[in-house]
């Protein structure tokens, strides 16, 4: 009898968390291999927890076996492979400030993420229903509307530390007399003229470039979400259940966050590394001494480096008593070929890492990349070329995880110099290995922080008593200018009424002074 109620109620409880698997939405039209890995580490977490997965993507993705839905649209010519070259070619070799980047990428990711919301693959997704739609971000706001479309919660999943529009989006205050701006390269703590550099251009230079960028998506938002059917974009902007972030505040840059953004930094790194392709794992396992690992990453494609350069780095690379595990694309020839060096058009880098023999992680300065070296404990020698690379670079070298080298200015003695000085000062990777246990010491992984707070906003239908209430408060109210105008009226008003009755009683005691000496 107990047996049978036991089976009963297990059954029951099957039924019931079956019951509970929702039907979610990613939609990632960002050609960039680097977010996709983030954000499917986020999907692939959600479909471990038997949940119904859709993935709609501009890239394609790898696994072998997909326990999910994949609706893959073409790129326009506009951004195929030969363009994204010639355009990382440029910015290799006329680095600018991400204020005017944005305005090259903004149009570009508006011209991507509106094809491809208008493919016939995405129009045949718009009848289906979903219990949630997972964003991601990079200047696509207008696609928030994707959710309007649904009726359904939205959650935010963004690469790096947050955007402006993502403290918006999710009403995290942005503190700029202590929180140094991403892409103006500061750290904690800041001193008067930091603090000068952070207010002039969070506070004045770039809500102004963004205003323009929000009137490019408002455009794009119409076009796509007509009045007649839809809210408007800003109101939609305040229907954003949750902000995810890649990042953890042990990484630097405090901030106070509102219950609706959660740091998920370091979700794409797996907490047991997948083995190695057999030719690497070779090439790495017999390498006694260690392994330098050189990886530019995806954006900066081989092809788009100066060949000068690159031949001077293999000069150094090629005479060193250590092996080299070189990612080199197939977009140009390689730099010479030695025995310690092997090219490989992609490396696992999250799994490379994970070696112990690897002592040197040379980089861009990538985010993703930057966290697996301080999860796995790799000091890092960076070149930075965009974005927040810049940023990354800085904060290592402070840190003294690694070092930093330019580029385009870049000489052989130079890079000998601090190649040798990574893998001979002890200090670099004891620092880096220190900061592996922080970084590692946290009550939920990543992945189940990211699950139990998408989850947290499907079982409450959007979750909106944690949405922080400065979203809903216009620039005066932000900064409580309105009520420091109302008290600075009344201050007046009062002064006045003072001053009326001042001389109202002044007057009537002169008169009645005059009164008596009459
Ligand atoms: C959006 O994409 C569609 C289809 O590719 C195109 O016809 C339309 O002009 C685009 N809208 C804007 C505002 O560029
Ligand atoms: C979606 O449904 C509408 C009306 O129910 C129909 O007119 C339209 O053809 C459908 N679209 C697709 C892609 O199935
Ligand atoms: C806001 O989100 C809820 C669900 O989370 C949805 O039902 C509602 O339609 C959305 N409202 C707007 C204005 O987008």
């Amino acid at each position: 009898m107990i047996v049978r109620f036991m089976t009963c109620a297990s059954l029951f409880l099957t039924c019931l968390s079956l019951g509970e698997s929702a039907k979610i939405l990613g939609v990632f039209s960002t050609p960039a291999k680097s977010h996709l890995i983030i954000h499917m580490s986020v999907m692939r977490a959600l479909v471990e927890q038997g949940h119904d997965v859709t993935v709609f993507t501009t890239l394609p993705l790898e696994d072998k076996v997909k326990k999910y839905r994949h609706i893959q649209v073409g790129l326009p010519n506009m951004l195929s492979k030969e363009k994204m070259v010639e355009m990382a070619k440029e910015k290799v070799e006329k680095p600018k400030n991400f204020l005017f980047e944005y305005q090259d990428i903004l149009p570009k990711m508006l011209f991507v993420s509106n094809y491809t919301i208008n493919s016939m693959e995405f129009k045949s997704l718009l009848n289906e229903s979903f219990d949630l739609v997972v964003l991601g971000y990079f200047l696509n706001d207008f696609q928030l509307g994707i959710a309007a479309h649904f009726k359904c919660p939205v959650v935010v999943n963004f690469m790096i530390q947050p955007f402006t529009q993502l403290l918006d989006m999710s009403g995290t205050p942005k503190e700029i007399s202590y929180v140094p701006n991403l892409f103006t390269g500061l750290q904690q703590p800041m001193g008067f003229t930091d603090r000068l550099y952070n207010f002039v251009y969070s506070g004045i230079l770039e809500p102004v470039v963004y205003k323009w960028g929000e009137w490019q998506q408002e455009k794009m938002y119409r076009y796509n979400f007509p009045e007649s059917k839809y809210p408007s974009l800003s109101e939609v902007k305040k229907n954003v259940s949750l902000v995810l972030i890649n990042h953890h505040f042990s990484q630097g840059g405090l901030r106070p966050l509102p219950p609706g953004m959660v740091e998920i930094g370091g979700i794409q790194i797996k907490e047991k590394p997948n083995p190695l392709p057999e030719d690497i794992k070779e090439f790495l396992d017999e390498s006694k001494n260690g392994v330098v690992y050189f990886s530019f990453g995806s954006h900066v494609a081989s092809g788009s480096l100066r060949p000068e350069i690159t031949k001077a780095m293999f000069n150094v690379l090629s005479k060193i008593p250590f092996n080299v595990l070189w990612k080199w694309d197939d977009s140009a020839p390689v730099p010479g070929t030695s025995d310690n060096i092997m090219y490989k058009p992609w490396t696992p880098q999250d799994d490379v890492l994970a070696h112990p023999n690897v002592k040197l992680f040379i980089s861009h300065g990538g985010q993703g990349g930057v966290v697996e070296a301080e999860y796995h404990g790799v000091p890092l020698l960076i070149c930075s070329f965009f974005g927040d690379q810049h940023a990354n670079k800085d904060l290592v070298i402070k840190k003294e995880f690694g070092r930093g080298f330019p580029f385009k200015t870049l000489t052989e003695e130079i890079f000998r110099k601090e190649v040798l000085e990574i893998l001979e000062n002890p200090k670099y990777s004891e620092n880096i290995k220190k900061f592996s246990s922080v970084y590692r010491d946290r009550p939920m992984t990543a992945k189940q922080t990211a699950v139990f707070w998408i989850e947290y906003v499907i079982r409450h239908k959007g979750a909106f008593h944690m949405q922080s209430p400065l979203v809903h408060l216009n620039f005066f109210q932000q900064h409580s200018l309105d009520v420091l105008g109302f008290l600075a009226v009344s201050l007046i008003v009062l002064l006045k009424v003072c001053c009326v009755f001042i001389c109202f009683i002044k007057r009537k005691l002169s008169s009645g002074n005059k009164l008596k000496v009459l």
